[in-house]
């Protein structure tokens, strides 16, 4: 059985999560190939089993190849057992945490010709320290307007492992009988 993982980040959280994955499932006999979307340009689907994307928001949005990906491949991706996951700092929130009452896997569920078999949605990390400092003032405000952390010193993971965990799990578990034409 070979994987293949896609990720697209920007500070490092995403490909912690989807390395966690890898980790997992590599644990119970799988190979897996991880990728970054952003680099790759050319990326073949037929050697892999399964596929999985991780992909993070950035002021509301999740990176352009990410959707690139999902309409270039969308073919392929409908005939094999897919696995969907966005990282996002509004998902600390236990009531935004799934894919339902999540606003931005619902708006990419929307627009996206791919419709993964498994989606979630996970926490990801407040790295004040890290950002320039545009950035900074502004996570700092959005997190002042709904409740959160507004000490600039402070680095916080949100990130629910177990959840995590969970999702590889139930990754490693859905049936690789090819799927009928959607
Ligand atoms: C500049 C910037 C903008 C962000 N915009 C949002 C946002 O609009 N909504 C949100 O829920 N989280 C937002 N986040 C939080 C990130 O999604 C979160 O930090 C995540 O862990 C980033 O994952 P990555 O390191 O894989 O890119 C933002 C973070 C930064 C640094």
């Amino acid at each position: 059985m070979s994987y293949l993982l896609l990720y697209s980040t920007q500070d490092g959280q995403t490909k912690k999560i989807i390395t966690r994955i890898a980790e997992n499932l590599r644990r119970a006999g799988v190979e897996c190939d991880l990728r970054d979307l952003a680099t790759v340009k050319q990326v073949n689907l037929m050697p892999y089993h399964k596929v999985m994307v991780g992909a993070s928001i950035r002021y509301g949005h999740f990176n352009s190849a990410l959707y690139k990906f999902a309409i270039h491949h969308q073919k392929q991706l409908k005939q094999m057992p897919t696995a969907f996951f966005g990282v996002n700092l509004t998902a600390r929130k236990p009531e935004k945490r799934t894919p339902e009452t999540n606003a931005y896997i619902r708006k990419f569920l929307m627009k996206s010709p791919w419709q993964p078999d498994l989606c979630d949605v996970f926490a990801g990390a407040l790295l004040y320290p890290r950002y320039r400092w545009c950035d900074r003032i502004m996570i700092q405000f959005i997190m002042r307007m709904t409740g959160g952390e507004t000490d600039t010193t402070k680095e916080i993971e949100y990130t629910d492992w177990e959840q995590v965990d969970r999702f590889s799990e139930t990754f490693l578990q859905i049936s690789c009988d090819k799927k009928p034409e959607k």
